[in-house]
């Protein structure tokens, strides 16, 4: 099954051949977001989720991806074969992808699975269905430190040739701070979920956390889904999201999503997997411009934001 599934959706990429590009962005309610996205809206906002479906909730470059391996693995009580049955965007869809037909779209993706489903989402607080909250499901959400996420999006905007072209490194650093990436602002959606966690029950936890700890962080997820597995399962599960096995494990790897949409050439999907390559990154100057920047913007928000381990 795997297999096939993973040959349709690289056949599915080819047959929609020269329509993909780098797509525009088009604002919804001051969010920028892939056209095929807002082309789709309206079907989205309708998506009415199970109370079982568990949504998946990040800042695209959060960490969303090594979440998912944990939950789906999680789930399946450390099964790797289990795991490994299909790619990533198909055991948990990507509720608001669109892409050029016949590529699937997350919505046909979910159409086809039987609750309780695992459901991915970029999107900010504010344009998430209001039926995952009335329906009261869980909801996880990654977030990791700006500049660190900031560096992880420019590299995957290089090579991701669906998005807006990055531009020079400096220019992507003021594109960062103004909220003009897709998905929009990085400090509105790591606020707005911080401000609703409580209301709404959503574990909120952090990429920082998970490099110093995978132990720790694999049973926080483990008893938030209210799952409770030997020691020797949670062990295997760390083993099997580190970094290293996950990038070699080509249903984890975006290895199935192929050109002309990821070029891994370029950069790799599973590039460093690292707390603090911004300073890699960022000159001095830079540094002080966008921290400057950031106290300004995170001023109202108390989040334990840490930028090394
Ligand atoms: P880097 O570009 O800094 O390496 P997302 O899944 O939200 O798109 O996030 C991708 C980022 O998470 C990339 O960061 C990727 O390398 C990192 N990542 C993916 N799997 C990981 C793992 N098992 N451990 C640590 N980092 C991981």
């Amino acid at each position: 099954m795997a297999g096939k599934e993973e040959l349709s959706y690289s056949e599915a990429i080819a047959a929609a051949g020269d329509a993909f590009h780098r797509f525009p962005l088009i604002k919804i309610q001051g969010v920028p977001l892939m056209c095929h996205i807002v082309h789709n809206w309206d079907s989205i906002w309708a998506f009415r989720p199970d109370p079982s479906d568990l949504l998946i909730a990040t800042y695209p470059k959060a960490g969303t991806t090594w979440t998912q391996e944990i939950v789906d693995l999680l789930l399946n009580n450390g099964d790797a074969e289990v795991a490994r049955r299909a790619p990533t965007s198909f055991r948990i869809p990507f509720l608001e992808i669109h892409s050029p037909p016949p590529v699937p779209s997350g919505l046909s993706l979910l159409k086809d699975m039987d609750p309780p489903r695992v459901i991915k989402t970029h999107l900010p607080f504010k344009l998430v269905p209001e039926g995952f909250w009335k329906n009261k499901c869980k909801a996880i959400y990654v977030a990791r430190n700006a500049k660190d996420n900031l560096v992880s999006y420019y590299h995957f905007d290089r090579m991701n040739l669906t998005q807006p072209e990055p531009g020079p490194w400096d220019g992507y650093i003021h594109k960062f701070m103004n909220g003009e990436l897709a998905w929009g602002s990085w400090y509105d959606h790591v606020k707005g979920y911080w401000e609703e966690r409580e209301k709404r029950n959503i574990l909120y936890i952090f990429y920082e956390d998970m490099k110093e700890n995978p132990q720790r962080e694999v049973e926080r997820i483990m008893r938030y889904l209210d799952l409770s597995l030997a020691d020797d399962v949670i062990s295997r599960i760390v083993e099997l999201t580190s970094f290293k096995t996950m990038k070699e494990n080509p249903m984890a790897n975006y290895s199935f999503i192929t050109k002309p949409v990821f070029d891994q050439s370029i950069s790799p999907f599973m590039r460093k997997g690292v707390v603090g390559d911004w300073t890699n990154h960022f000159s001095p100057a830079q540094t002080q411009l966008f921290d400057e920047d950031y106290k300004r913007k995170m001023k109202d928000a108390d989040i334990p934001f840490r930028t090394d381990i």
